[in-house]
């Protein structure tokens, strides 16, 4: 008893809950790792407060584009494993002191786009691990003494864009002993002086000092000793400028310095330059007022390698125009309007190895760049190229890039490339190439990436590219490609990457052999958004792809007339591919066989399809790809996800079927994807009823899936709850309450117990009794069905207490058996022994026709006497008959017989007989006895043997 007791205790200990994985907007970034670290992303999500509660072991936290005008002191409390925080584009306009002092492992802090007015002393507070730290785009006025005192990690900080006037506002930065990068542009210094700053930034590397109104920069103390960068871009506007260093040796560490879309007199640019002796790459972009030649003589010192001089209206570049840089590697010359050069310009420039001349209006090369053969980069995009001639690289034999895309290009002939035996990138697209036969029949035969996007291409004849033995990849998107012939990409037995997007692609482009020949290194195809099109699924003749072993991707999304059916056998042949591509196709269903080749398939995509019909996505179709990873349904019209229960998805991790027509989502169908990671089920027409209580349990207190975006999901039935969310539907009321149903459950048990150990106690005997009464019920229906006859073993049961046995023995007995010839029943004599004694005495009484009990005091106070009244008087009821023969052998009144209730009753209602005292008359007891045993009559009309008082027995 006590054991079952404790077992049932134990099963109202439930598990405790542990927090869901699932947080209100914000997700969690994928993929992670359960235990690791988690990178939670709330970005864009409305909050105007930080959100609450995250996962505590959150590593990278973004709450980026959100409307958060304060923190609190407890925003981040739990937070403090902390390594990333961005808080940028918000409100803040107030930070409480200790608001970010717990986060001690804190590293970068982005604080940038806010409305921060001044870094307080306690602001930082704390964060000693901090490294990078952003307050750009504030409009932060001062700098408190001890705010950065304690940030003894602090490699970078960027106070761009914010409300300095004064440089001494600077003086706390002095306090960071790490500080290597500094970013003070776009505030408003007006005057640099270095006798403002009481010491040296030792250490420092960058300063951004871009976009201030600086009319003086002076310095008399040598405050930059370790400075490599210096910007000083957009920052003189007048040519009244004060400029002043003492000393020329000061800033001479600065290696990279730039100097752009500056106002300087012509020989206060020489008087600069002197103190930038060591500068190896500068930027002179958008200078006004200006000589170019001036410039160069100026600007080119002899450590000087990369140049940039942009926007500076040089359309035509001169003879030996770059003479003062003969050493430079570098030269940048976007958008000067150029439209006319010599192979003298470029002369001197023999270590020159990348000179980019896009956006200008170059129209022909005329063999300009001839003279440049260690050229390893060359940009010529954003111009007006219309031919190129077979000698326009000529030499370039060094080229590693080429960009020509956005130019007027219509044919390339063979000659062009032949001498780009080292190019390794070419970007011809955006041109108006009308066809590439031929083009690349000479290489460049090193050629790894090629792309002629947005061109118009109408054909891709066979061998196109078979020179190009090293291409990786090849893009042909955006152009009117309708034939493809067969063997058009022969030869390209390195190519990964093939782009056909956006052609005229039709399914009879496809329908011819060998296609997509000679690629056998294949891995991805796009050939979405084209016009392929089919009206059944029935099996193609020539499946397309049967070359493309390989292939690992396949897009072949977004056809234009809609692809309506796959064909069964449409993917036969790529045995390795792994994610198929196939959303916005008008597809209404999947055949069985879709897939019953690619085994190895990881991402399905079917996003935008019309998949409505319950067979649309039978179970089957997955059986091939039990290792499916990432399914996407968004958008397909899907009332149920009943499919993935037979499907067999075990390895399934990411399910998207947002906006859908889902109302259920069952324990089953959860159950039947043990991986699944993140569930995407927003925008669904969910039932908020009890059906829907498990799944809404689930989603709320699971922490192995994150359901995305849980608190946006709304229910649509009943029309009562349209637009409540669903995770706030009250489930408790659907929930068969174990708590409950355990206390419930123990309770009765205890009760149960007590009372049956009381009943046990004081009511022993009555349950026996009871027990027997039921025995003698049932032996009673045996005996109806078994015997139904009126010939009984005895015709009396004698029931009589021992102590009257004398009496029995020598007077009863002699009497009616030897007299009367009746047999009679006596125990001590006939019942059997081994058997149960109730047993004995339910047979007795009824195999005998009459049970006489001999009532004296004694046999009233005897158990098993009453007992064999019981079993009579149950007889005398059940057969309407007159079984019962009292017989009172003492005197007992009827108040004494009223503690046996039963019998008082029986004595009222049936034949009772005297026994004569003493010295009376014998003879008329023995015949009304004998007359008693034998009578027969039934009870209604039986004969009352004598007509005594009750009340005087
Ligand atoms: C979650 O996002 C919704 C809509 O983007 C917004 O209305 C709601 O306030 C956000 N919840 C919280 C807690 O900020
Ligand atoms: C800073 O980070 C290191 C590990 O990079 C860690 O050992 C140390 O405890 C951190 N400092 C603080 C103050 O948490
Ligand atoms: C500094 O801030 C400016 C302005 O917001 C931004 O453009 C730049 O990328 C930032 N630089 C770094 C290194 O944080
Ligand atoms: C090439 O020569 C033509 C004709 O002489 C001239 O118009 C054009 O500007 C030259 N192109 C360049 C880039 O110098
Ligand atoms: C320039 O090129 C010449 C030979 O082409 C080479 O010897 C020299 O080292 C190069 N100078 C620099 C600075 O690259």
């Amino acid at each position: 008893m006590s054991s079952a007791f404790f077992f049932v205790l134990n099963c109202c200990v439930l598990t405790t809950l542990t927090d869901g994985f699932s947080l209100s907007n914000c997700t969690i970034y994928f993929p992670f790792e359960y235990s690791g670290h988690l990178k939670v992303l709330c970005n864009r999500m409305g909050y105007w407060k930080t959100p609450s509660p995250l996962p505590h072991n959150t590593v990278n936290l973004d709450i980026s584009y959100n409307a958060i005008q304060r923190i609190a002191e407890w925003d981040f409390i739990r937070l403090s494993n902390l390594i990333i925080l961005n808080i940028s584009h918000n409100r803040i306009h107030e930070i409480h002191a200790n608001a970010l002092s717990d986060l001690t492992n804190l590293e970068e802090l982005n604080l940038s786009n806010n409305k921060i007015t001044k870094v307080t002393s306690n602001l930082l507070n704390g964060l000693a691990n901090l490294t990078h730290l952003r307050l750009d785009s504030n409009y932060i006025e001062t700098i408190e003494n001890q705010s950065l005192a304690t940030l003894s990690n602090l490699r970078l900080v960027n106070f761009t864009d914010n409300k300095l006037m004064h440089i001494s506002e600077l003086h706390p930065l002095l306090r960071v002993p790490h500080l290597e990068e500094l970013y003070l542009g776009e505030n408003g210094f007006l005057v640099f002086n270095s006798s403002d700053i009481p010491s040296a930034f030792f250490g420092l590397k960058k300063l951004d000092l871009s976009r201030n109104p600086l009319t003086v920069f002076k310095m008399t103390e040598n405050i930059f000793p370790d400075l490599e960068e210096l910007d000083l871009s957009s920052c003189f506007q007048t040519n009244t400028s004060n400029w002043f260093i003492l000393d020329k040796a000061f800033l001479n560490t600065v290696k990279t310095l730039n100097l752009s879309m500056n106002h300087f007199e012509e020989n206060q640019l020489g008087y600069i330059m002197q103190s930038f002796a060591s500068v190896n790459w500068m930027a002179l972009d958008n200078l006004k007022g200006f000589k170019v030649e001036t410039v160069l003589e100026k600007a080119c010192s002899p450590s000087l390698r990369g140049l940039h001089l942009e926007g500076n209206q040089l359309s035509v570049l001169n003879d030996c125009m770059f003479r003062p840089c003969a050493l430079l590697n570098a030269l940048h010359l976007r958008n000067n309007g150029v439209s006319r050069m010599y192979k003298s310009s470029f002369d001197h420039l023999v270590n020159l190895t990348e000179l980019r001349i896009q956006k200008n209006n170059l129209m022909q090369l005329n063999d300009t760049l001839q003279v440049l053969p260690n050229l390893r980069v060359l940009d010529l995009h954003l111009n007006s190229i219309q031919n190129l001639d077979c000698s326009d690289f000529a030499n370039l034999t060094q080229l590693r890039q080429l960009y020509l895309h956005k130019n007027q290009i219509v044919t390339i002939k063979a000659c062009v490339f032949k001498d780009l035996g080292n190019l390794e990138e070419l970007i011809l697209s955006s041109n108006r190439m009308l066809t590439v036969s031929g083009t690349f029949k000479h290489g460049p035969l090193n050629l790894q990436y090629l792309d002629l996007n947005n061109n118009k291409l109408s054909a891709i004849r066979r061998n196109s590219f078979k020179a190009l033995d090293s291409l990786r990849t090849l893009h042909l998107s955006d152009s009117q490609i309708l034939n493809i012939y067969p063997y058009a990409f022969a030869g390209l037995i390195n190519l990964t990457d093939l782009h056909l997007a956006s052609n005229k692609i039709t399914e009879r482009t496809l329908e011819k052999h060998y296609v997509f020949a000679g690629m056998p290194n294949l891995q991805s195809v796009d050939l979405g958004c084209n016009y392929i099109s089919y009206n059944t699924q029935e099996e193609l003749q020539i499946p397309p792809f049967m070359h493309l072993s390989e292939l690992r991707v396949l897009k072949i999304n977004s056809q234009r007339r809609g692809l309506n059916y796959i064909p069964s056998n449409f993917l036969k042949g790529l045995k390795n591919l792994q994610v198929f591509y196939a959303g916005n196709l008008n597809v209404k269903n999947l055949h069985v066989d879709t897939f019953s080749c690619t085994p190895k398939l990881a991402l399905l995509d079917l996003t935008s399809n019309n998949l409505a019909n319950r067979n649309a996505l039978p179970s089957r179709l997955f059986q091939p790809i039990s290792g499916l990873n990432k399914i996407t349904l968004g958008r397909t019209h899907l009332k149920s996800l009943d499919f993935l229960v037979g499907a067999n998805l075990s390895n399934l991790t990411i399910l998207r079927a947002s906006t859908n027509d889902l109302e259920f989502i069952n324990q089953t169908i959860i159950q039947s994807l043990p991986q699944l990671k993140v569930l995407d089920l927003q925008n669904n027409s969910f039932t908020c009823d009890c059906s829907n209580a498990w799944f809404i349990d689930w989603a709320v207190k699971n922490n192995k899936t994150q359901v995305l975006y849980l608190n946006r999901y709304e229910c649509r039935y009943p029309l009562s709850l349209s637009g409540k969310s669903l995770a706030a539907f009250n489930t408790e009321s659907c929930n068969v309450n174990y708590d409950f149903i355990c206390f419930i459950y123990s309770s009765s048990i205890v009760i149960l117990t007590l009372v049956i150990s009381f009943i046990y106690h004081f009511l022993k005997w009555q349950l026996v009794y009871a027990y027997y009464l039921f025995l003698a019920f049932i032996n009673d229906k045996k005996r109806k069905q078994t015997l139904n006859q009126l010939d009984f073993q005895y015709d009396a049961f004698i029931s009589y207490n021992a102590q009257e046995e004398p009496w029995v023995l020598e007077e009863l007995v002699p009497k009616l058996e030897g007299q009367h010839g009746l047999r009679l029943c006596l125990h001590h004599r006939d019942f059997q022994p081994g058997k149960a004694i109730i047993d004995n005495i339910v047979d007795a009484i009824y195999n005998s026709r009459k049970t006489v009990c001999l009532i004296t005091h004694n046999y009233l106070k005897s158990v098993w006497c009453s007992h064999e009244i019981q079993v009579a008087s149950f007889r005398l009821f059940d057969e309407q008959k007159d079984v019962l023969v009292l017989v009172f052998l003492e005197d007992i009144p009827m108040h004494q017989l009223s503690p046996y209730y039963r019998m008082r009753k029986l004595v009222k209602k049936q034949t009772f007989l005297r026994r004569p005292k003493p010295g009376e008359d014998t003879r008329a007891f023995w015949q009304k006895l004998k007359m008693a045993i034998e009578s027969k009559e039934d009870m209604k009309d039986r004969q009352i043997l004598s007509g005594k008082d009750e009340d005087d027995i």
